[in-house]
């Protein structure tokens, strides 16, 4: 993903819109800190401070998901490009969580170039990353159609379908899928299936269960980028919930169950403590935890699986050079 997919705050949005976004935020954190084991969301973790930290993660020699993925879109566009092809009419393409584009862009210029007639549909929840994206594409790729689409995924498939009764190829890029558990995950793609019609084509990005050890080292680097990337979120409630957290009394602990694949973040409370969120107090123990973050790693049988009891055929899956990540194509069988 880039800031791009989970950058949530709708930057230049209206303020009753920001207002309803702050009011959901702090009922997401309240309740998660209320629940047992306490859990904070990591599509939470992408403020501003938090996009640059996310920036410098994927450019951390252990963090490889990036260029996995970038291999792929770079060295195997023609494969992707006759699966979206094999059938030959016009069709959408609409990425979800587009940011900055970074990897698609090489499918895009790649089409463009072998003169395929399609619409580019990003959509993302910043309508400020769109307006960036589309200023970059039209002085890339000056012929490119692009209808940028700003809301949340499910909503704008859905204005998606209603634009055009064109065939739809959507992208989720980034190992995004991983962010959600695998039950969360299965649900997300027949939600997506139920919105689109047969025929039409899912491109998903997976990260691959590997040495568990290349694993754990992606989220636990020694420079510490990561317990940074965590932190901050506990900054940011300080800075827009009227939190009063003491970040040196939190450490960033990080497992990886190389059986379930789940890589998971926590933040530990190093000492019992009191902490204000808008005049609400929360207690933390001595060692206690809290749920920051899933990171999802799957075999491909796994995949398999998924695509199947979600209604799709799999077709492919593309890996890049190490057999490390993968992105799967699927049809809506
Ligand atoms: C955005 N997402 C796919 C990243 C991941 O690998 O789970 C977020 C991340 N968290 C820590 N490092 C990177």
């Amino acid at each position: 993903m880039s800031s791009q997919l989970n950058s949530v705050i709708p930057v230049e949005n209206t303020s009753p819109e920001i207002e309803k976004y702050e009011g959901i935020f702090h009922k997401d954190v309240i309740e998660g800190l209320n629940t047992f084991p306490k859990k904070l969301y990591s599509k939470y973790f992408y403020d501003p401070i938090g996009d640059r930290l996310f920036q410098d993660i994927m450019h951390m020699p252990e963090y490889y998901l990036t260029d996995c993925e970038l291999e792929i879109f770079r060295t195997k566009t023609s494969e992707l490009m006759d699966f979206i092809t094999s059938d030959e009419s016009d069709f959408d393409l609409i990425e979800l969580g587009a940011g900055d584009a970074l990897k698609s862009i090489h499918l895009l210029t790649y089409l463009s170039a072998n003169n395929i007639p399609y619409t580019y549909m990003p959509i993302d929840i910043s309508g400020n990353i769109l307006a960036v994206l589309g200023d970059t594409l039209q002085r890339e790729i000056p012929t490119l159609d692009i209808v940028p689409l700003e809301g949340e995924y499910f909503e704008m498939l859905d204005q998606a379908m209603k634009i055009s009764q064109r065939r739809k190829v959507v992208l989720f890029l980034g190992g995004n899928i991983g962010n959600m558990n695998m039950d969360e995950a299965q649900l997300f793609c027949a939600e997506i299936r139920r919105k689109l019609n047969s025929g039409d084509i899912i491109i998903i990005g997976f990260d691959l269960k590997k040495n568990p050890q290349t694993v754990l080292s992606a989220y636990n680097d020694k420079t510490g980028i990561t317990s940074a990337f965590n932190i901050n979120l506990l900054n940011r409630i300080n800075r827009e919930l009227e939190g009063n957290f003491d970040t040196q009394y939190f450490q960033h602990y990080q497992s990886y169950d190389p059986i379930s694949g789940a890589c998971r973040s926590f933040l530990v409370s190093l000492t019992n403590q009191q902490v204000h969120i808008k005049g609400k107090s929360i207690f933390f123990k001595e060692n206690e935890l809290i749920d920051m973050e899933i990171s999802q790693k799957y075999a491909p049988e796994e995949i398999q699986r998924m695509a199947s009891l979600a209604g799709f055929q799999l077709l492919a899956n593309i890996e890049d050079s190490k057999g490390w990540f993968v992105d799967s194509v699927w049809r809506v069988s």
